[in-house]
């Protein structure tokens, strides 16, 4: 099944597929349950996620205005918090919001969290960096030239963008789900109680988005760890 014209249903349908699965989210994350790929495959993830983290922490946000798209439950919000002046937060799941607010806590003053459309929703304010993880795979290939756009528009011109998703690995999802094969973009994801949703997935490679990123604006390296994931880092030209 490939995406036609008219995706708003889809886009629609992945909303509420991650606000009916907020409470399980983290589950993928952490590698249990449905998600739990075996020892061998736990350890490479963690690894993995380690260098992903060391990259993100090597970046110049300290004290900056930073904005993280698609925020989720606060994997990366958490991540970001304790260093930014402030950060906004922007996710179209009040679930998701309200779980990001939980694992903040207190840490959480220095959020600002917006329900928002990402398909419909751009900010008041440039930001000194954009960051957004497991985001851009969402992004259907029609909407991602003007997504990149918007990103620029968000940044103060210099501004640092990161992102990060997921490479194109079997392991890396549950094990009662398929990745999409080449050229598709639609893939069936399944919550733990067996209800069914389908969703934008998309798997880009480094060198078409990196491509993507400069006709844009942004000036992007893109680097892959040894399974798992895929990761920008830039600025806006
Ligand atoms: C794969 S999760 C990523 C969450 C988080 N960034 C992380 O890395 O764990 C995708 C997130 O996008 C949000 N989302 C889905 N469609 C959206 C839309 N149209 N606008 C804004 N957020 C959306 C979901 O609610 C979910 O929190």
């Amino acid at each position: 099944m490939s995406l036609g014209a008219d995706n708003a249903n889809v886009l629609l349908e992945q909303i509420d597929y991650y606000r009916a699965r907020a409470t399980e989210y983290d589950d993928w994350f952490l590698r249990r349950g449905r998600y739990d790929r075996g020892e061998d495959a736990t350890r490479r993830w963690f690894e993995q996620v380690q260098e992903v983290r060391q990259a993100l922490r090597a970046l110049a946000l300290d004290e900056k205005n930073v904005l993280e798209l698609a925020s989720g439950t606060g994997i990366w919000t958490e991540e970001l918090c304790t260093r930014v002046a402030h950060l906004t937060a922007v996710d179209a799941s009040s679930e998701m919001i309200a779980l990001n607010r939980q694992r903040l806590g207190a840490r959480a003053e220095k959020v600002t969290f917006i329900e928002a459309d990402l398909f419909e929703w751009l900010p008041t304010q440039e930001f000194d960096a954009v960051v957004f993880c497991f985001w851009i795979s969402h992004i259907p290939v029609s909407r991602i030239d003007e997504f990149l756009a918007n990103v620029v528009k968000m940044l103060t011109p210099g501004g640092t963008v990161f992102f990060l998703d997921a490479r194109k690995e079997h392991t890396g999802t549950a094990a009662d789900h398929v990745l999409p094969s080449r050229d598709e973009e639609l893939m069936t994801r399944r919550l733990d109680d067996g209800r069914e949703f389908t969703i934008i997935k998309n798997f880009w490679t480094a060198a078409v988005l990196e491509d993507k990123c400069t006709r844009a604006g942004l000036n992007v390296e893109i680097r892959e760890t040894a399974d798992y994931f895929q990761f920008g880092t830039g600025t806006r030209g």
